[in-house]
């Protein structure tokens, strides 16, 4: 193996040759050290030795895909899908679906102990369907020829399906017809039927969760994995345990998933959603409830001073300090913050524990199985 060149000459498209891989790090990475420069490696696994082809270089630090392993991690596995590591969905096709979760544990214990001094002792719960076929929602791209795929990593370059399509997609939206070039098509399996969405198709489709059903825009946010609905918003009830009478609040409240399951329990419920066309369908899905479309951190001013219970569920960034802060000045009794992304979860439980609630649990999900995605529940009480 001939050695790695010096970091001051690193540049995209640089392979550095065996180089160790050390512990995993949030977004899919692995820190490895070349040169006594950190490179977060994609595709890889602790303890390999690989080689690594650089895709970012800054002063700091290097990012790289894993293109050879020379040695390889006995959870190592074989892909499910044939273009795993060229298509950008998947980062974890590689990896054992057991030790995945475990791989994400340790990023939710990692993230949550270092912003919010919270020590995670639990697991990353497997939700079925496992791990192929759970995906609801698809957004697949055309190539030039006009055969339907999914983008690369960070890159508008379309990657063609495999035959027999995305392994997981549920397998009624798995594999689109072909169609225009560059186009778009989504695929949509939802509880009342599954389609292909084209251009100009704004037809609603219904969910249904619980007692309750929802209409949604077919192009519309729908918690993307089949089992999601019912594991949120069981996990949001048990948590909150809402008493008929007491004012909830459903902040970034989508189509209004958590508004129905508050307000079906007797709650007088109030959502805000930035999307107008989800506030309207909310409106439509839960009648008794009331929403606002905009801003959450603008639209506090229309919701009641004090609110006896509050669910969060914030897109990757997070609620952020001003809307942790008005959610704290109404002394909710307790809090359910629903997360996609533990790092922004850690910044904003380190926000509300300095205004005097705590976290009484979290538990994880594995919402996006053979991704490093991974979702979270956190309950706060007052201290
Ligand atoms: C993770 S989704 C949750 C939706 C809903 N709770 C559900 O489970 O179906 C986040 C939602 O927040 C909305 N959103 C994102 N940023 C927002 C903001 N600053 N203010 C209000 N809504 C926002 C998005 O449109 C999206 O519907």
């Amino acid at each position: 193996m001939s050695p790695s060149p010096t970091s001051t000459d690193w540049e995209a498209g640089l392979v550095l040759r065996g180089v160790e891989v050390g512990p995993v790090a949030h977004g899919g990475h692995f820190v490895a050290r070349s040169d006594g420069r950190v490179v977060f490696v994609r595709h890889a696994l602790t303890g390999e030795l690989v080689d690594v082809r650089l895709t970012e270089v800054s002063k700091r630090f290097a990012r790289g895909d894993a293109i050879a392993v020379h040695r390889a991690s006995p959870r190592r596995v074989m892909p499910p899908c044939p273009v795993a590591g060229r298509c950008g969905g998947c980062d974890f096709q590689h990896v054992e679906p057991a030790h995945s979760r475990e791989l994400k544990r340790r990023v939710v214990a990692e993230l949550l102990g270092h912003h919010a001094g919270y020590e995670f002792a639990g697991e990353v719960a497997e939700v079925p369907p496992s791990p192929l076929g759970w995906r609801t929602r698809m957004r697949y791209h055309r190539t030039a020829d006009g055969r339907p795929g999914l983008l690369a990593h960070r890159s508008a370059e379309v990657v063609p399906l495999p035959e027999g399509g995305c392994r997981i997609a549920d397998p009624a939206i798995a594999d689109p017809p072909a169609g225009p070039a560059g186009g778009e098509v989504l695929g949509v399996a939802a509880s009342d039927g599954a389609r292909f969405v084209g251009p100009g198709d704004d037809r609603p489709v219904v969910e249904a969760v619980r007692d309750a059903s929802y209409r949604v825009a077919a192009n519309g946010f729908w918690q993307a994995h089949a089992g999601a609905p019912d594991v949120l918003v069981d996990r949001v009830l048990d948590g909150l345990r809402p008493q008929a009478g007491e004012t909830a609040l459903d902040l970034y409240c989508g189509v209004g998933l958590f508004a129905g399951a508050l307000a079906a329990a007797g709650a007088s419920v109030w959502g805000v959603e930035g999307d107008r066309t989800a506030v309207e369908l909310a409106r439509e899905n839960v009648p008794g409830a009331r929403f606002f479309a905009g801003d959450v951190a603008r639209r506090f001013d229309r919701l009641p001073k004090r609110a006896s219970l509050v669910v969060l569920d914030p897109p990757r960034t997070g609620a952020g300090a001003a809307v942790m802060a008005a959610v704290a000045r109404r002394r909710p009794r307790a809090i359910a913050y629903v997360a996609c992304d533990p790092a922004a979860l850690g910044r904003d439980l380190a926000t509300v524990g300095g205004l005097g609630y705590h976290p009484v649990s979290v538990t994880a999900h594995d919402l996006f199985p053979l991704t490093h995605h991974v979702e979270c529940v956190a309950l706060l009480e007052p201290k």
